[in-house]
C-alpha cells in the first residue's frame, strides 16, 4: 500500500486517534466505538478506511470483532504512528476500559458502593420536591440536565438557552428553546425565577459581565445556581472541549461583584480517579 494513500487516511484527526488508541491497546469494537463516542454507522465509516489501507488489523474472538495496530513494512510510517500520543481524555477513558475487563465486577466495586444508587436517582427525587418554577437553563450541551428538569418537574417552565441552534432541539414540551449568547442572555426582565449555569460559565470570555447581564434580567428575589469547576490544571480542556477558563478561584465572590446576596459556595464534588476535577456550587439572591 503506498505511503500517500495511508497518510491521506491518517489526515483525519479521528483517524489519528484510533490508530494511538490501538498502539496503546488492542480493543474490541464495542471498546473502541465506547471511548471515541460515535455513532455505530460513523464508526463503521472510519474503520473501514483504516482497514482498506492497512493500518489497522482485525479479527474475531468469538462473537467479537477485535481490532489491533497493524504491523507496517513501512519504517518511516511506523514509527512516525508510534510516536503519537494518547491525548489525556483517551488515556483516561483507556485506562477505565482496561480496568473494567479484568476480574470479577464486584471485587472492583468501590467501598461506598450501593446497589440503584446513582446521580440520576438522586437528581429526580430532588427535583420532584421543587414547587412550580420558571427556570432558565444557561447553556445546554448535551441536554442531560435540561431534560432531567423537564421531565422531573412537569410543572416547571423551562427555558433553555445556547449558541448552538442543534443542541436546542427535542428538549420537553415544557422547555422553551431560545438561541443567543449567555454574555447577554436573552431573558425579559423578570422572566425566571431561577437561572442555571451547570458546566457553561466557564465557556463565556467574561464571566463576570455575563453574571452581572443576568442579574440585570431578574427580579428581586430570583436566585442564581452556577455549577462549575475549581482551579485546575488540564488545559486540553480549552482545545477538546472549548472552556475559555481553567476553573474558578472564587465563584462565590464573583456572584458577590455581579450584585447577587446571600451568596454561598461550595465544594459539591471531588473526582476520585484523574482527571480529577473538583466542582463547585455556587448560589445567590437577586
Ligand atoms: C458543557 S456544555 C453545558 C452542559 C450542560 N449544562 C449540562 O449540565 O449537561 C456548554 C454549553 O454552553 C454553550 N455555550 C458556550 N459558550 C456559550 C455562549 N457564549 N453563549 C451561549 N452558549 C454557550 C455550548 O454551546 C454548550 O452547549
Amino acid at each position: 500500500m503506498n505511503r500517500m494513500e495511508r497518510l491521506k487516511v491518517l489526515a483525519e484527526p479521528l483517524r489519528l486517534r484510533v490508530v494511538a488508541l490501538l498502539n496503546a491497546q488492542e480493543l474490541c469494537a464495542a471498546e473502541l466505538q465506547g471511548i471515541l463516542g460515535m455513532a455505530q454507522s460513523t464508526f463503521a465509516g472510519h474503520m473501514a478506511q483504516l482497514k482498506r489501507v492497512g493500518l489497522v488489523g482485525v479479527r474475531r474472538v468469538g462473537g467479537q470483532v477485535v481490532y489491533s495496530a497493524a504491523t507496517l513494512d513501512d519504517a518511516a510510517l511506523a514509527a512516525l504512528i508510534t510516536s503519537e500520543p494518547l491525548d489525556e481524555a483517551d488515556r483516561f477513558a483507556l485506562d477505565r476500559v482496561v480496568a473494567s475487563r479484568t476480574g470479577d465486577a464486584a471485587e472492583t466495586l468501590d467501598a461506598d458502593f450501593l446497589p440503584g444508587r446513582n446521580w440520576e436517582g438522586l437528581a429526580h427525587l430532588l427535583l420532584r420536591l421543587l414547587p412550580p418554577l420558571r427556570i432558565a437553563d444557561l447553556g445546554v450541551g448535551s441536554g442531560e440536565l435540561t431534560r432531567l428538569l423537564a421531565s422531573s418537574h412537569p410543572e416547571a417552565r423551562i427555558i433553555a438557552i445556547d449558541l448552538e441552534p442543534e443542541v436546542l432541539r427535542d428538549l420537553g414540551s415544557n422547555v422553551e428553546p431560545r438561541c443567543g449568547d449567555l454574555a447577554e442572555p436573552p431573558l425579559t426582565p423578570g422572566e425566571v425565577d431561577l437561572a442555571l449555569y451547570s458546566q457553561s460559565l466557564h465557556c463565556v470570555a467574561d464571566p463576570l459581565l455575563a453574571l452581572k447581564n443576568l442579574h440585570a434580567k431578574l427580579a428581586p428575589g430570583a436566585r442564581v445556581a452556577v455549577l462549575d469547576l475549581a482551579p485546575h490544571t488540564h488545559a486540553w480542556v480549552q482545545g477538546k472541549l472549548g472552556h475559555k477558563h481553567l476553573g474558578f478561584s472564587d465563584l462565590g465572590g464573583l456572584l458577590e461583584q455581579a450584585g447577587f446576596h446571600h451568596v454561598s459556595c461550595d465544594v459539591v464534588h471531588r473526582d476520585r480517579r484523574s482527571p480529577a476535577f473538583t466542582t463547585l456550587l455556587a448560589v445567590g439572591t437577586r
